[in-house]
């Protein structure tokens, strides 16, 4: 027999037990801010159950504090070719190096944000699992890897780990009503009705060519009414565009298949219908092919070859075969199909919304927001292929026409606070689009810092995108200095980069001024080269070695200082 006493103090210890720790640390590492919106969402739904919750970015966490962490969550992002967002570097190296601590003590896990087209899906979020795990970390929910369309599979995450941390603590501790509270506060502090998930029909109001007469670019200038919306967004924000796709692709899809395009599928959770063609033209991606995709399709093909191509040990081929190809290839290639448009849901992803960087400042267009988009068309494979969204506003959109639109906020792209501060600039080709938001809201605040921009593109005459609107900043005096690197006027070709090296001197004296650089626009070889000069200049000018300027460049990013929208 057991004594009440001892069947107290064993309660007590079960108690204890099962008591799981009542802090949680969140991490996240994000680029366009999808990480740390789910970051926060976590956040809210802990505090609502009251845990001790720190949220951070990455690069801004004092990583001695790691080894107390009792639960640890990290949400982050994947980019180019496998690598962590900006703003999850420094953390991603020190956890990956000697220095990082033992972590016997904590509870963790991670939800990796991606894309299943890129060949490394996914990868920071799986090197954090790993990497946590080999230092002793015990993972207490499963990784989640998203692909674009990650709402669903993030929403089950936070479900999972809030289930497991709401089953590991104490049964008083997790008031049902705290958690109720906080969700509808979220609900009503919540910034407009309108979200990625459910978008505002944006009307056009301006759709103009950007490129002059004989250039071989099209940049569109669309100008969108948000009247009535309830949305706002700063500089450095973007704009979520859910895109149509090519009318003349989604038929020529429905012919191959000699299926009717009336014929009614469901394309929504709840069971909503529309006619296959509108569902070709709105809900699902098809100028994209997906390892994910093809191994859904093999169910469908009597194609040996297919079967084939998705066996593990032909991995390669299959990525060399994806590449440059989309839905109508896949079906020519791999006959004969017993799909069914009923299928389309099981196989296609859905269409993904395409982030712009909003070129206008609320406050000189009230009600409006303004977009930089550039038409996107190449040949591959024996077609032409078109980029959907681009596309879509290039031949498709008319002004009086209706868009459906969100707003993305981007904290990891913004001015700085004090507009006094001075300004760098770097955006060749559309990356300037969100300088003129920075510009035009300086304008509109009477900033007194100077500014200064970079930009270049292939030709003065045709290329010079917003060139009236830089001069008039110019001359009012909210840009101070503008320097241009036109690449195909002359015989050799001149980059924005070399224009930063050739002002080194005034650049670094800029940086020891206390100036922020900003760079927009292509990642993988702009951005990358114009680093490359940064840390050329600073290493020069600032009379640093490599791993000199690499640590002043470091310094700048943890400030904020040196902060990148690239894509
Ligand atoms: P190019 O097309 O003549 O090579 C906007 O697209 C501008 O960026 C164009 O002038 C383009 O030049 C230029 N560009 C291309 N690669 C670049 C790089 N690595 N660094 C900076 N600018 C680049």
């Amino acid at each position: 027999a057991v004594s009440v006493v001892e069947l107290e103090a064993l309660a007590a210890q079960a108690s204890a037990a099962s008591q799981g720790p009542r802090d949680a640390t969140i991490l996240f590492g994000s680029q366009t801010g999808n990480s740390q919106r789910l970051a926060g969402r976590l956040a809210d739904k802990l505090k609502g159950q009251g845990f001790e919750v720190t949220l951070s970015a990455m690069n801004q966490y004092k990583t001695n504090n790691l080894k107390k962490a009792g639960y640890l969550f990290v949400l982050v992002s994947t980019h180019g070719e496998g690598d962590p967002p900006d703003n999850a570097l420094t953390f991603y190296e020190f956890l990956h190096s000697k220095r990082a601590p033992k972590l016997d003590g904590t509870k963790f896990s991670v939800l990796a944000l991606g894309d299943t087209s890129y060949e490394f899906f996914c990868k920071t979020g799986q090197d954090f699992d790993a990497r946590l795990t080999e230092l002793g970390a015990e993972r207490i929910a499963d990784r989640v890897d998203c692909d674009v369309d990650f709402e669903d599979a993030a929403a089950g995450w936070i479900a999972a780990v809030t289930g497991v941390l709401l089953a590991a603590a104490a049964p008083a501790s997790a008031p049902q009503a705290a958690v109720i509270a906080a969700d509808s506060l979220a609900a009503v502090q919540g910034e407009s009705v309108y979200t990625r998930a459910n978008p505002f029909m944006a009307e056009v109001l301006e759709n103009l060519n950007l490129n002059g007469r004989g250039s071989d670019r099209e940049t569109r200038h669309l100008e969108l009414s948000l009247e009535g919306s309830g949305l706002s967004y700063e500089p450095g924000d973007a704009v979520g565009v859910y895109p149509q796709n090519d009318p003349a692709l989604v038929d020529d899809i429905i012919a191959f298949l000699q299926w009717n395009p009336e014929d009614a599928v469901v394309t929504g959770k709840a069971g909503e219908t529309s006619s296959l063609r509108e569902a070709l033209l709105h809900h699902y991606e098809i100028t994209v092919l997906t390892k994910p995709l093809l191994e859904k399709a093999v169910a469908f093909s009597g194609s040996a070859k297919l079967a084939e191509l998705v066996k593990p040990e032909n991995k390669d081929s299959l990525r060399a075969y994806v590449s440059g190809r989309d839905v109508l290839d896949l079906l020519r290639d791999f006959e004969p199909w017993t799909l069914g448009s009923g299928d389309l849901a099981n196989v296609l992803r859905k269409l993904p919304p395409r982030l712009y960087s909003i070129a206008s400042s609320l406050n000189s267009h009230p009600d409006e927001v303004h977009l930089t988009i550039r038409k996107v068309e190449y040949e591959a494979h024996g077609r032409e292929r078109k980029g959907v969204c681009s596309v879509y506003a290039s031949e498709r959109l008319e002004p009086g026409d209706k868009l459906p639109i969100f707003i993305q906020q981007n904290p990891n792209f913004k001015p700085p606070v004090n507009p006094d501060t001075p300004v760098i600039m770097v955006g060749p080709g559309t990356g300037v689009a969100p300088f003129r938001a920075f510009l035009e809201d300086r304008e509109e605040l009477g900033a007194a810092g100077k500014a200064w921009l970079l930009y270049g593109d292939r030709h003065f005459v045709t290329d010079f995108l917003y060139q009236t609107d830089w001069q008039r900043m110019l001359n009012d005096g909210v840009l101070t200095k503008l320097d241009v690197a036109f690449s195909r006027d002359t015989e050799e070709k001149v980059y924005v980069q070399q224009r930063m090296l050739e002002n080194g001197r005034e650049l670094y004296k800029w940086l020891e001024e206390g100036a922020h650089v900003y760079v927009c626009g292509d990642e993988k070889h702009m951005a990358h080269d114009v680093q490359a000069a940064l840390l050329d200049i600073i290493g020069q000018h600032g009379g640093k070695s490599p791993e000199g300027a690499a640590a002043y460049l470091t310094e700048l990013q943890e400030q904020g200082r040196y902060q990148r929208d690239v894509y």
